[in-house]
């Protein structure tokens, strides 16, 4: 048996912010940005255009990749920090837009880390309850509307979008492989380093909040990068481990896609060869729960994996989280 990824689909949405248009907004220059990060741009959301909007363009493409039609899906998980609302689950809204009224629905809150948190634990359901054989897995943010247009340390680095899987169960004796193993971590210690101070229980959003431009995401940037090679690294030598598969073997490693320097840095860790490192934050900046998951599409519908390939995903976020999912193809 395998819980196998049958079809992928991403959107971004059209408007693309450069970082000269950024020069224009805080103190900051092209130079720096590329040089630190790697990010030479990033797309944004219109106002009417909902996190459950773009999950539902890259959830659509999945769908008709795999030929899924909306009652077919058993199961609909979302990967965000930026629901639509605080309640209903975007999952649940989405699940309306989609008309796929036979599925379990809800959004899982793991940050940057979202979307492989979400693979392990529909992994799990599935493997478990006979009665789910179809989810739908989404990743998606609009941190735009979480992004403080002021502060350069970090306006800099975000971007919007989604990506998609559908994931089915195949019981047939040649369908091996799917999720092999995966690593899912976190560390509470370290809450303090990236968050949105106001707006929740603890803080709740009041003028003052909003004065003080609590709402918005803020991050201690340099922590957060030395934490975030040496865990992801270690996250995927452990799946590898844990497989009994070399990295050698690896055709991919899905990194997240928050800064071209934590990537690489990963990538020689890990002693992977430069080109089996995928690499779009250029484009797109750091998208949170969905930049894994629009690189693993971007890579299938280039036709760039074969059935067998072995693909390491890896992931770093708020709370900390941390992980990594080994998957064949
Ligand atoms: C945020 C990050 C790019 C900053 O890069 P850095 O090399 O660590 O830079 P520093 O924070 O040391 O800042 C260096 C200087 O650049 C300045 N700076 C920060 N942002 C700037 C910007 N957009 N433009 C120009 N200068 C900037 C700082 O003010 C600082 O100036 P100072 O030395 O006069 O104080 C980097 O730390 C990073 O990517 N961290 C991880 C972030 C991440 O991945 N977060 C999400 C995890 S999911």
């Amino acid at each position: 048996m395998g819980i196998k990824i049958i079809g992928t689909g991403s959107y971004v949405p059209e408007k693309v912010l450069t970082n000269h248009d950024l020069e224009k907004m805080v103190d900051t220059s092209d130079e720096w940005i590329r040089t630190r990060t790697g990010i030479s741009e990033r797309r944004i959301a219109s106002e009417t255009e909902a996190s459950s909007d773009m999950a539902f363009k890259a959830a659509s493409r999945a769908m008709e990749m795999s030929k899924t039609k909306p009652d077919e899906l058993d199961l609909i998980v979302v990967a965000t920090i930026t629901s639509d609302r605080i309640t209903p689950s975007t999952a649940c809204i989405l699940q309306g837009k989609l008309k796929a009224h036979n599925a379990a629905c809800f959004d899982l809150q793991a940050a940057c880390t979202g979307f492989l948190y979400s693979l392990e634990v529909v992994n799990a359901l599935m493997t478990s309850n006979p009665k789910f054989k179809k989810a739908l897995i989404i990743g998606v943010e609009k941190l735009s509307v979480i992004t403080d247009w002021k502060d350069r340390n970090t306006c800099v680095l975000f971007g919007d979008g989604a990506g998609a899987v559908i994931l089915e169960k195949r019981v047939g004796k040649h369908d091996i492989g799917g999720i092999l193993a995966s690593k899912l971590a976190s560390n509470g210690d370290f809450c303090e380093l990236i968050k949105v101070p106001a707006g929740g229980s603890s803080n709740p959003t009041s003028a003052e909040t909003v004065k003080k431009r609590q709402h918005y995401l803020s991050m201690e940037g340099q922590e957060v990068f030395k934490l975030a090679v040496n865990e992801m690294a270690k996250a995927c030598q452990d799946v590898l481990l844990r497989a009994k598969v070399d990295i050698s073997e690896i055709r991919w490693l899905i990194p997240h896609q928050a800064n071209l320097r934590i990537i690489k840095a990963v990538g020689n860790k890990l002693e992977i060869p430069e080109e089996k490192v995928y690499i779009n934050v250029h484009r797109y900046g750091n998208t949170s729960a969905a930049s894994v998951v629009i690189a693993l599409d971007e890579i299938v519908r280039t036709g760039k994996i074969n059935r067998g390939d072995y693909i390491l995903l890896t992931a770093f976020g708020a709370g900390i989280t941390w992980g990594a999912n080994l998957l064949r193809w």
